[in-house]
């Protein structure tokens, strides 16, 4: 058996049947970790540095290496948070699994980031539904030490709370410029376009897939048309957005999104699959292998 997380109890929501966690802050039981545990972070880390090699953006991969994170354990909260604190101000907070909204934009609007502590078993290597320690470690925590995403990702917190308020559309709105940029971005640098987003560095069929496959359509950052587009949970993406730098990311998102939610409110969703007149194309899809319904 390896370490399993605390279910308080299953929700029915319009996606199904979702698990519902203690919002509560937990120490990270690193001793309660067994070597089936660390041998699943081994074996998907030195996978996953394999294929990120010329794949990942620079500054990921210095990152991981600042961190100290190897294959051979389980990293510690504690001795990321050393690193971390030090050079951003962030540090990870221990939790269960996924947040209620709210509570996970208030952490982020104080440099928390929430990390589950355990790790998928074995058998779902290759992939698991919902986010676990391997994605949030290995995926999102690198690039808080990059002080223009560190900043970044406490806006975009502050931002939750604000369109919480605002209303369930303005969130749908939020959610979607997170999902393209923080877990399924590209940034185009020196040498080509690499990857950034964290749904993409944790996955091993979806970073080649999302460089290197036709079928996609890889399109230049724009705010607004982003927060207009639905995206797909269970496939692949249809569609990535491409950054010139975070400096961009954060410059793009800085004025008030309040007038800019009341514009998109009265505008239509685009299909995750769309290309439009005004986008500025990298790759136009081929669209081979696309599920024809689906995007959320
Ligand atoms: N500027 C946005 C607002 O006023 C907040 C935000 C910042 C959202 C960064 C996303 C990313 O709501
Ligand atoms: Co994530």
């Amino acid at each position: 058996m390896n370490a399993q997380p605390r279910r308080v109890e299953h929700l029915q929501t319009d996606k199904g049947s979702v698990p519902v966690y203690t919002t509560a802050v937990v120490e990270q039981p690193w001793d309660t970790y067994t070597s089936v545990d660390h041998a699943t972070w081994a074996t998907l880390f030195k996978r996953q540095r394999e294929i990120l090699v010329g794949r990942a953006a620079r500054e990921f991969i210095e990152n991981q290496q600042k961190f100290g994170m190897a294959p051979d354990a389980i990293p510690k909260f504690e001795d990321l948070n050393r690193v971390l604190r030090k050079a951003t101000g962030w540090e990870l907070i221990g939790v269960e699994g996924l947040l209620p909204e709210l509570t996970f934009f208030d952490h982020l609007a104080n440099r928390r980031f929430p990390v589950t502590w355990w790790i998928r078993k074995p058998e779902q290597i290759d992939y698991i539904s919902e986010p676990d320690l391997f994605h949030d470690l290995f995926g999102h925590v690198p690039l808080l030490l990059n002080p223009v995403f560190a900043d970044y990702m406490q806006a975009y917190g502050c931002g939750g709370v604000k369109a919480h308020g605002i209303g369930p559309e303005a969130l749908v709105n939020l959610t979607r410029l997170y999902w393209y940029t923080v877990e399924f971005g590209l940034i185009k640098q020196d040498d080509g376009l690499r990857i950034y987003g964290s749904g993409i560095v944790s996955s091993k069929g979806e970073s080649i897939y999302c460089l290197e496959s036709a079928a996609p359509n890889r399109l230049g950052f724009d705010l607004n048309r982003i927060m207009r587009t639905r995206y797909r949970i269970d496939t692949y993406q249809k569609t990535y957005f491409v950054i010139d730098s975070y400096e961009q990311l954060m410059r793009a998102t800085e004025p008030d999104f309040t007038p800019i939610y009341a514009e998109l409110a009265v505008q239509e969703s685009i299909p995750a699959g769309h290309v439009l007149a005004g986008d500025k194309v990298y790759n136009r899809g081929t669209g081979e292998g696309w599920a024809q319904d689906g995007d959320v």
